[in-house]
């Protein structure tokens, strides 16, 4: 038999923090290795497996379109694109008119930053303390962190970071120069991170006031990951430009720049394009997510989230600080031993990630049941008591 994990450290590039698992299958919320092997996943790869694995009516809907049409070039318009278009655009709302498809949340920010610059004229950035918008240059640019960024420095254009929730900082960074505040509205790969209540409108306005233009990146928040279509949706906030990836295309690379009429008509043609950008399979598997996550799904996320934050917040322990979140965004922040934490919790057959330096991340996949999450927090509390014993 092969031996796919000395096959991975032989020829893949060591980019990423190696879990020393090999999963091969998934199944409902589990995936699982190769002897079969379950292992309950709160992490939804990140948060792209949305509806968990082997989801009938999305796979059904990927393989007819997989028979249909696989891919076509922008520069020919097709069905399952327009489709995907009218109804992401519709979803969204708030004054947002067209979308740019390209297929990875770090494209869509590239896209963003790029349409900004179109439509002010200006190339001065606002972005936020421990906020992440992708790797590829222009993102970088925006994320923070010296483990993602010295390396490359200097990075592009002209980026201010302000604290993020702190709106005094942000009308004092805004200047007569600035194109945009680039913003997640709950920081994810910082630590789970919510801002108070009016935060998102209160940037939007004063953005406003000095011809800015705001940046939502839901890239990790959108979707129903909150319990809402967007995570903006559940206050009244205005936004210029949107940014969506991970679950969008049902698993399918699949990402979106959502602009309003007034962007879209700076943009010049083939001033961005790209390749893959709303090919026909990841349209049909935008169509399915936009399909799929309807209201009785976003209550459910918004229940079993609320669920799981009480139930994780019932456990006693001295490693844990809080646990916060919103809908299926949840992050446990512990004073110490995270990463023991997230071993230990793989050795119990159940996935979590890791935030920030000191949170343990859960994104579960949206078909979760109470059973599941009940199984996970007394993994969780095992786990947590016997590291606490050492
Ligand atoms: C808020 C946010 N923006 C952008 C990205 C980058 O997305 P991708 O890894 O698909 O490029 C991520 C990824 O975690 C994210 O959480």
């Amino acid at each position: 038999m092969k031996d796919h994990s000395f096959l991975e450290r032989k020829y893949i590039v060591k980019a990423y923090v190696n879990r020393g698992l090999i999963l091969v299958a998934g199944d409902g919320v589990r995936l699982r290795d190769a002897a079969g092997t379950p292992y309950l996943d709160l992490m939804s790869n990140y948060g792209v497996s949305i509806f968990g694995y082997g989801h009938a009516e999305l796979t059904v809907r990927l393989e007819t379109q997989i028979r249909t049409l696989l891919t076509l070039h922008g520069s020919f318009a097709n069905d399952r694109r327009a489709e995907a278009a009218q109804r992401l655009v519709g979803r969204c709302g708030g004054g947002l008119a067209q979308v740019f498809f390209s297929s990875s949340g770090t494209e869509a920010n590239e896209a963003a930053l790029k349409f900004a610059v179109l439509a002010t004229g200006r190339k001065r950035f606002i972005a936020c303390r421990n906020g992440y918008h992708g790797k590829t240059l222009g993102a970088l640019s925006a994320t923070d962190g010296p483990k993602f960024r010295s390396a490359f420095e200097p990075l592009l254009w002209d980026f201010a970071f302000i604290p993020f929730n702190d709106l005094e900082a942000l009308e004092a960074a805004l200047q007569v120069e600035t194109a945009a505040f680039l913003v997640e509205p709950i920081q994810g790969e910082g630590g789970i991170i919510l801002p108070d209540p009016g935060y998102l409108a209160k940037a939007a306005e004063f953005c406003r006031s000095r011809g800015s233009l705001l940046i939502l990146d839901e890239v990790q928040t959108g979707l129903g990951r909150t319990g809402h279509f967007l995570a903006a949706h559940s206050e009244n906030v205005t936004y210029d430009i949107v940014t969506l990836g991970k679950g969008l295309g049902g698993g399918i690379p699949a990402a979106a720049t959502l602009v309003t009429q007034a962007i879209a008509d700076k943009i010049p043609r083939s001033s961005h394009t790209s390749t893959f950008g709303g090919n026909p399979l990841a349209a049909a598997g935008i169509l399915a997510t936009l399909d799929l996550v309807d209201d009785s799904m976003l209550s459910h996320v918004r229940e079993m989230g609320a669920y799981f934050l009480e139930r994780l917040r019932s456990i006693r322990s001295e490693l844990l600080v809080c646990v916060r979140g919103r809908g299926l965004m949840i992050g446990l922040e512990v004073a110490a031993m995270r990463d023991e934490i997230l071993k230990g919790l793989q050795k119990e057959w159940v996935l979590a990630i890791p935030a920030a330096d000191n949170v343990v991340r859960f994104l579960p996949p949206f078909v979760i049941e109470k059973r599941d999450l009940n199984e996970a927090a007394e993994k969780i509390e095992k786990v947590v008591s016997s590291l606490s014993r050492n």
